[in-house]
């Protein structure tokens, strides 16, 4: 599996448990929840306090047309929420996110690229390798959503910061499983797994449980939620247990010109045979439910299996 993200509570998690459950060979970086010395920064600190064996390639700093944006309000400042980081110890592999993600598809076979920031790097990618979709095994984004929106009322944040790349990868790419807010807003992290988390007491999973703290805590704020959407996980278990979601096969497009609907990931659920000549081919498999505790507690054991491993 090859991850790239925008560190970022969720992406964090994510990494950890990513760590565990697959072989990680590398993690790109890009500019989105926070911007990209932070991004890069957050990932660089996860290896190393996991001390996970794994390269980590800066990438895109700013989005393709869109204006640069953060979502500093979810995960705070430094994108870690409160979290002490230690000294930085490690340095990134290269500042080629785009070119380790072309030659790492060509030398790795049945690599898995998944998705959980916004799309730059991979669009970047897809110009440089217009093949690359043919060179993996599966692409998976955390992303859109056929009924929901957070950053507006119709638009994800991660398609929301850069459309344009977004459209590109959804239209170049034969079949992305788009891990959606459909999904995502039902597999919530909550206090109890925080506290399985810290009673564990490994680095790992003692970061895992200061970033849920701040994770818990702002969704609360924010959305009255009694636990967090812990979305870039979600779409981890969704490549290693993809048994535990269910979803369907749709055209999925995005909407770059609409006033209220710009990011919009317009999923188009009609039956297949009355949609008429405009429906295009379904080139997203779109995840609408999953079985929760079984995605939650998988995430749980795999970052306290980390710290023994
Ligand atoms: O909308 C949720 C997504 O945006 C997650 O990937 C989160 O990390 C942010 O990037
Ligand atoms: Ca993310």
């Amino acid at each position: 599996m090859l991850i790239d993200c925008d560190p970022g509570l969720d992406d964090a998690i994510a990494l950890l448990a990513a760590a565990q459950l697959t072989d990680l060979v590398g993690i790109t970086t890009v500019n989105g929840n926070v911007g990209i010395d932070h991004t890069t920064h957050n990932a660089l600190a996860v290896t190393q306090i996991a001390d996970l064996d794994v390269p980590v390639h800066r990438g895109a700093a700013r989005p393709l047309i869109a204006p640069t944006i953060d979502a500093a309000y979810v995960h705070g400042p430094t994108g870690l929420g409160s979290v002490e980081l230690p000294e930085l110890s490690r340095s990134i592999a290269s500042d080629d996110a785009v070119g380790f993600i072309c030659d790492t598809a060509r030398a790795v076979d049945d690599l898995h690229l998944v998705a959980v920031g916004p799309l730059t790097n991979i669009a970047l990618a897809l110009r440089a390798d217009p093949d690359l979709p043919s060179r993996l095994g599966g692409f998976t984004i955390m992303g859109g959503g056929a009924h929901a929106g957070n950053v507006t009322a119709v638009a994800e944040f991660n398609v929301w910061a850069d459309p344009e790349a977004a459209a590109i990868v959804f239209r170049e790419f034969p079949m992305t499983t788009m891990v959606g807010l459909d999904v995502t807003h039902r597999v919530l992290m909550r206090p109890a797994d925080r506290d399985r988390l810290r009673a564990a007491g490994g680095p790992a999973a003692g970061l895992a449980a200061d970033l849920l703290d701040f994770a818990v805590a702002r969704a609360g704020e924010i959305a009255g939620r009694d636990g967090a959407p812990i979305h870039d996980a979600s779409a981890v278990m969704a490549v290693v247990r993809p048994d535990l979601f269910r979803g369907e096969e749709h055209p999925v497009d995005v909407e770059l010109a609409g006033t209220l609907t710009r990011g919009m990931t317009v999923v188009d659920q009609r039956p297949r045979g009355r949609a008429g000549e405009d429906a295009g081919r379904a080139n997203a498999r779109v995840l609408f439910d999953a079985d929760e505790a079984a995605v939650v507690n998988s995430i749980v054991d795999a970052v306290i299996a980390l710290d023994s491993a």
